[in-house]
């Protein structure tokens, strides 16, 4: 009885613990982009891999689209349905939008 209630009390700790440190792919998955984006096929939206390879040394500039201040540079014509997605993000903080574009550019 009292191992299982240590494992309770560790668990609780570890997730308590990630939820400080900004975790980019629990926000891609939260905030509903994993439903266009697959880490390697492209389905309505291109693949993570296929956005990570377009963005490869261009954190910075991820950052921006993902802040709505980009422009499209891996599918342009399909942008007007990507666009509406960003409003996301709005709420998220600096730290949290740069684990995000760095889940999706560690995507191979
Ligand atoms: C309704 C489907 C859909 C959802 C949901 C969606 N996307 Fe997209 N996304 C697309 C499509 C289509 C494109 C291709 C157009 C483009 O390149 O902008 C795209 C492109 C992108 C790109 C490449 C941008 C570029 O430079 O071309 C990034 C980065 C991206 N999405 C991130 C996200 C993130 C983060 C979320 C979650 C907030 C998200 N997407 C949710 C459909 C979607």
């Amino acid at each position: 009885m009292r191992k299982v209630m240590m494992a309770v009390v560790v668990s609780a700790v570890i997730s308590v613990g990630g939820a400080f440190a900004a975790d980019g792919k629990a926000i891609f998955q939260s905030k509903g982009c994993a439903a266009c984006h697959n880490p390697t096929v492209d389905t309505v939206g291109p693949s993570l891999k296929k956005i990570a390879k377009a963005y490869a040394g261009k954190e910075k500039e991820l950052i921006e689209f993902l802040k709505g201040h980009g422009k499209a540079i891996v599918d342009p014509a399909k942008y007007p349905i990507m666009q509406p997605q960003l409003n996301q993000l709005k709420s998220l903080s600096e730290e949290e939008i740069k684990a995000l574009a760095e889940y999706i550019l560690s995507v191979k």
